[in-house]
C-alpha cells in the first residue's frame, strides 16, 4: 500500500519539502510585494485628468517634475504645462509617494470664488507650512484661518493703515530710495555706459525700505547707503576686494538682529516673516519691472513723460518730486506700469490650499486633506481660459455679479500696461484694477496682507528711477528671461545701462 508521502509524491526521507516551501514563501513574498507594489501606486481622485502613464509607477510624476526643475530651476511653469497638455483646467499630479495627489487649477474665476468665498472650505495649505514654517512655526501666515490668526493679524494690522502707509512707510521708502539713485549716480559713473546688475541693489532697497518701515531705522545705517559711502569714494581704477569686505561687514548687523528676533515671541515672529513677505517679493517685483521698461523703451518714454507732467513744479524747478506729491497724485499710467509689472512678472505664480473637508471643485469631488495649487501663470491670464460649462461651477460662483473682466486674448503674455487703462465715459482713460485677471498677491481673507505697502512702495521707486535715469537697451546676451523660482518666481538676468536724465 503506498505511503502518505508517496501518495503526495514527497520523496520518504523529506528532501524535496524545504524546496517546496522556499517556493510557497517565494509565492507568498511576491504576492504580497506585489500587492504592496499595487498599494503603492498612487490612487487617483475619481474623474480628474492625470498622466496615464504616472499613475503606473510608484514615483507618479516625480520623474518628469524633478528633471524639468533640475534642468530649468523652475517648478510652477512645469505644473502648468500639465493641464495644457491634458487640456483640463484642473487636473491632479502625483508628486509625493503614498499621499493625496496635488489637484492643479488653472481659471482664474474659478480660483477667485474660492479665494473670495470659500476660505472654511479651502485654507492655508499645509503644504505651504510644511515648507516654510520651520524658521518661524508660530507665524500668522502659516496659521489656519481661526481665532488664533486672527489675534495674531491685529498685532501687525497697524502698517496697513492710510495714515501709516503715508506718514511712515512712504517718507522711509523715500529716503531708501534717494540713497538709491545717489548711489546709481556713482555706479553709473563708474560703468560709463556699460550695463551693470541691478538685482542686488532692488533686493537691498527693498529690504531697507521694510527695514526702516518696521523698526524706525536711521537710513544712513541701510546697506544702500553703506554702498554708496563705498562707491563714492573710489575712482575707475579703485579695488573690488575692499568692495566686498565692506559689502559683507554692512550685511552682518540686520542679519545678526534677525536671528535674535526670530527666537524671541510670537509677535517678534509675525514682524520677521513681514520683513521676508516684503522684501524678496517686492525686491523681485521691482527687478522684472526694470527688465521690462528697458525692454520697453516706448512705455518707458511714455511713464517718464506722464511723470514730469504730473509733478510739473518740480521739473520745472529741475528738482526731485517730494514724498507728498508722489503719493498725493494721480497718475493713470504709473499705476497702470506698476500692475502691468506685477502680472508680468509672476513674483508668485501659484497660489496654494488644503481642502479641510470633502468638497466639490469644477464638478469634481476633492477629498479632505488635498493641497490645491492655483495657478496664476497659465490660461486664463496669460494663454486663452479653457472653456468651463456653467455646470461646473459652484453656487458662490453665481451669487455675485462682481466678476473681473477677461484679458483680450491677443498678446496676453505681452506686457502691455495699456490693458489696464479704461475709458471713463468722459473719453479719459483711467487706472482700474478689475480691468482684468492679476493674482500675484492671491486673493480673500488670506491674499497678501502687503499689498498696499508694495504699491507704495513700488510707485515711489519707479517714479524716482524713471525721474532720474534713462533705462538704456542692454546687450542681449544680458537680456534673458530665463527665471528662477525660489520663495518668489525671480529673473535670472537684470541688468541696467544708466543715463542721467536731462532736466
Ligand atoms: C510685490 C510684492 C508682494 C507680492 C507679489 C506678495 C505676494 C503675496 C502672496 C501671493 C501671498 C499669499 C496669498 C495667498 O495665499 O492668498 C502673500 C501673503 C502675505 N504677504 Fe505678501 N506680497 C508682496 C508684498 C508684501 C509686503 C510688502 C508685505 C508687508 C508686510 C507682505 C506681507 C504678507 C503677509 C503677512 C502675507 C500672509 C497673509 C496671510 O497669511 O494671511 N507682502 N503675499
Amino acid at each position: 500500500m503506498a505511503t502518505m508521502s508517496e501518495l503526495l509524491h514527497f520523496p520518504p526521507n523529506g528532501d524535496i519539502l524545504p524546496a517546496n516551501t522556499a517556493v510557497l514563501a517565494i509565492a507568498i513574498i511576491t504576492g504580497a510585494l506585489l500587492l504592496l507594489y499595487r498599494w503603492a501606486l498612487p490612487t487617483p481622485i475619481p474623474g480628474i485628468p492625470y498622466n496615464k502613464a504616472a499613475a503606473k509607477s510608484i514615483f507618479g510624476d516625480i520623474g518628469p517634475m524633478v528633471q524639468h526643475t533640475k534642468k530649468t530651476n523652475r517648478l510652477y511653469d512645469w505644473l502648468v504645462a500639465q493641464n495644457v497638455q491634458l487640456n483640463s483646467p484642473i487636473i491632479q499630479l502625483f508628486t509625493r509617494p503614498f499621499t493625496r495627489p496635488w489637484v492643479v487649477v488653472t481659471d482664474f474665476q474659478e480660483t477667485r470664488d474660492v479665494l473670495m468665498r470659500r476660505g472654511k472650505e479651502f485654507d492655508r495649505s499645509k503644504f505651504f507650512s510644511d515648507i516654510s514654517g520651520g524658521i518661524t512655526p508660530e507665524n500668522h501666515f502659516l496659521m489656519k484661518t481661526e481665532d488664533e490668526f486672527r489675534r495674531h493679524r491685529k498685532w501687525v494690522q497697524g502698517i496697513m493703515t492710510p495714515g501709516f502707509l503715508h506718514q511712515v512707510a512712504a517718507p522711509h521708502t523715500y529716503h531708501v530710495c534717494m540713497d538709491l539713485i545717489r548711489l546709481w549716480e556713482q555706479k553709473a559713473r563708474l560703468a560709463q555706459s556699460h550695463p551693470i546688475s541691478a538685482e542686488g541693489d532692488m533686493h537691498r532697497t527693498a529690504l531697507d525700505a521694510i527695514w526702516s518701515i518696521v523698526f524706525g531705522a536711521d537710513s544712513g545705517k541701510s546697506t544702500i547707503s553703506a554702498q554708496l559711502d563705498l562707491y563714492s569714494s573710489i575712482n575707475p581704477s579703485g579695488r573690488s576686494q575692499k568692495i566686498q569686505m565692506l559689502w559683507h561687514s554692512c550685511q552682518r548687523h540686520p542679519i545678526d538682529q534677525q536671528s535674535t528676533l526670530c527666537s524671541q515671541s510670537p509677535r517678534a515672529q509675525n514682524f520677521l516673516v513681514s520683513l521676508f513677505a516684503a522684501h524678496d517679493t517686492t525686491g523681485t517685483a521691482l527687478t522684472w519691472a526694470l527688465k521690462f521698461l528697458t525692454d520697453n523703451q516706448d512705455v518707458q518714454r511714455k511713464l517718464r513723460a506722464a511723470l514730469q507732467s504730473a509733478h510739473a513744479t518740480a521739473f520745472a524747478e529741475k528738482r526731485q518730486p517730494t514724498v507728498q506729491e508722489i503719493t498725493g497724485s494721480v497718475i493713470h499710467y504709473r499705476d497702470a506700469v506698476v500692475e502691468e509689472s506685477l502680472r508680468c512678472s509672476l513674483t508668485e505664480s501659484a497660489i496654494i490650499r488644503t481642502a479641510m473637508k470633502d468638497v466639490t471643485l469644477l464638478g469634481y469631488h476633492i477629498p479632505k486633506g488635498t493641497e490645491v495649487f492655483f495657478m496664476g501663470n497659465g490660461p486664463s491670464i496669460f494663454t486663452p481660459a479653457f472653456d468651463i460649462d456653467d455646470s461646473r461651477r459652484n453656487p458662490t460662483y453665481f451669487a455675485t455679479n462682481d466678476r473681473i473682466g477677461s484679458w483680450d486674448t491677443n498678446g496676453m503674455a505681452d506686457f502691455i500696461p495699456e490693458r489696464w487703462l479704461v475709458d471713463d465715459g468722459k473719453g479719459n482713460k483711467v487706472f482700474d484694477a478689475a480691468a482684468g485677471p492679476l493674482l500675484t498677491f492671491g486673493l480673500g481673507e488670506r491674499g497678501c496682507y502687503g499689498r498696499k505697502l508694495s504699491y507704495v512702495e513700488m510707485k515711489l521707486i519707479l517714479t524716482l528711477i524713471v525721474w532720474n535715469f534713462e533705462l538704456l537697451p542692454c546687450p542681449k546676451e544680458l537680456s534673458g528671461y530665463g527665471a528662477i523660482d525660489k520663495m518668489t518666481h525671480g529673473p535670472e538676468q537684470c541688468y541696467v545701462r544708466l543715463a542721467k536724465v536731462a532736466m
